[in-house]
């Protein structure tokens, strides 16, 4: 297995490129069993998990005529089998994103459980409740979610928890439903309002996406999916932490600051010199940097895919910082890794209390899932000596070619086998 070896120390300065969303394009590849035909997707970011939803969708039938470079071509006129199977679905949650296209257009589906991750539980209930709101007959058998129904119809479901995955299931699956749906305390996110553009383009008839409440009257047919995968916030949020913590100067280009802000503010207040611009931002880090509280919410609150990654800084500033995860019971498994480079961090459940300190030591760390592994990268970077980071599996699932693009900053970094 890779392990990603940095000396840390060294202040980031250059330009990074931001890629495609990784979050915007899996629910955009599920929405492709919704139509029959030839869809193009461009902007795609080559990572782990894309080209495992690309592997699910050729199980279930579709062609992938070419997948060059950041662009992809699926044909997806015979895709007509309806089983999503464990192997796939177990390494990557997204792909329970299929369930609501398959009972759409074929009226069966056969999808396997998610289960939990290391990052917590993350059930599907609410996918489910919402699919038999529809009319879906839908029950549980060998660990997989079986549903049959004769044609969705319309229905008006409330959401008791917001969930991202979960809209953008039930508003791909009320698109060719009989009737109108309306899905109330829905996700905003801004990979949700892109699912909802992108199948207007197709000919649905969705309303109020980025509002709570969604509205969607169903269509009988929708055309094949032709778009462009907008830059990814995470990976821009990660890089604009990057830049600060190693009291770098470096221009992300490639972002859309508005996705950015919740981070944009949390930086400004801890004092880093954050610059924006249409669409770059550049960061540049100081020596001072002042202790913040974060709470994770849903968009537009500050995300919990930053929460791993702002705590890295946070051990590093002056004062004590609090931060709080309102979204995962279980999203703290960094701060072992971070405490074992010298960080002072104390958690009371949901919370995370961190002192700031001088200085991080470089360790042997273990990476435990994406945004934790990225908090690791980015608290050897700014580390005295040496980090071995192994399981680099996880990174490799949701950024493009990191150890590259660092690399490129100044960043002493390379993977070894
Ligand atoms: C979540 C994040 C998303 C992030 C992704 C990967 C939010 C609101 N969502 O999306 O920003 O990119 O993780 O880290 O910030 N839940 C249920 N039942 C369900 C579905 C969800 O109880 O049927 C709960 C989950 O356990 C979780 C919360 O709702 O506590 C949000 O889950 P959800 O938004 O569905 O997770 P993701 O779509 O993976």
């Amino acid at each position: 297995m890779d392990k990603i070896v940095i000396e840390g120390g060294r202040p980031l300065e250059g330009v990074v490129k931001i890629s495609g969303a990784k979050n915007a394009v899996l629910p955009i590849l599920a929405a492709t069993l919704l139509t029959r035909g030839r869809n193009i997707l461009e902007g795609v970011p080559k990572v782990r998990d894309v080209v495992t939803m690309i592997q699910l969708l050729k199980s279930l039938g579709a062609e992938v005529e070419s997948s060059s470079s950041e662009k992809i071509i699926l044909d997806t006129s015979c895709a007509e089998n309806p089983e999503a199977p464990y192997d796939l679905v177990s390494t990557m949650r997204a792909s329970c994103l299929v369930l609501g296209p398959l009972l759409a257009k074929l009226g069966r589906a056969r999808v396997s459980l998610p289960g939990g991750c290391a990052i917590g539980a993350r059930p599907i209930d609410l996918h489910i409740k919402g699919l038999e709101s529809m009319g879906a007959k839908v029950w549980l058998e060998q660990g997989y979610v079986h549903g049959v129904v004769d044609g969705l119809k319309g229905t008006q479901f409330y959401f008791d928890t917001v969930s991202v995955t979960g809209t953008a299931n039930l508003m791909m699956a009320a698109s060719l439903a009989a009737g109108k749906t309306i899905l109330e305390n829905a996700a905003k996110e801004p990979e949700v309002v892109f699912l909802a553009d992108i199948l207007n383009q197709s000919g649905a008839k969705i309303e109020g996406q980025g509002t709570d409440m969604i509205t969607i009257e169903g269509v009988s047919s929708l055309k094949p999916i032709e778009c462009r995968i907008f830059p990814d916030r995470i990976e821009a949020g990660t890089y604009m932490i990057a830049a600060a913590i190693t009291q770098g100067d470096v221009l992300i280009e490639n972002c859309i600051p508005h996705h950015v802000e919740p981070i944009t503010l949390k930086l400004q207040e801890a004092q880093v010199d954050v610059e924006v611009e249409k669409s770059s931002i550049r960061v540049r880090g100081g020596r001072f940097l002042s202790a913040v509280n974060a709470k994770t919410h849903p968009y537009p609150g500050f995300p919990t895919d930053i929460q791993a990654q702002f705590m890295a800084l946070m051990t590093l500033s002056r004062g004590q910082s609090i931060i709080m995860e309102k979204i995962f019971e279980n999203r703290f498994m960094h701060v072992a890794e971070l405490k074992r480079m010298g960080a002072d961090i104390s958690l009371d459940g949901h919370t995370a209390i961190i002192k700031g300190v001088q200085s991080l030591s470089g360790a042997r760390l273990m990476a435990t899932d994406l945004r934790a592994s990225a908090s690791l990268v980015l608290a050897a970077l700014a580390a005295k000596g040496q980090s071995i980071i192994s399981r680099v599996y996880h990174i490799d699932r949701g950024y493009v070619s990191m150890e590259k693009k660092l690399s490129a900053l100044g960043a002493r970094i390379k993977r070894v086998k």
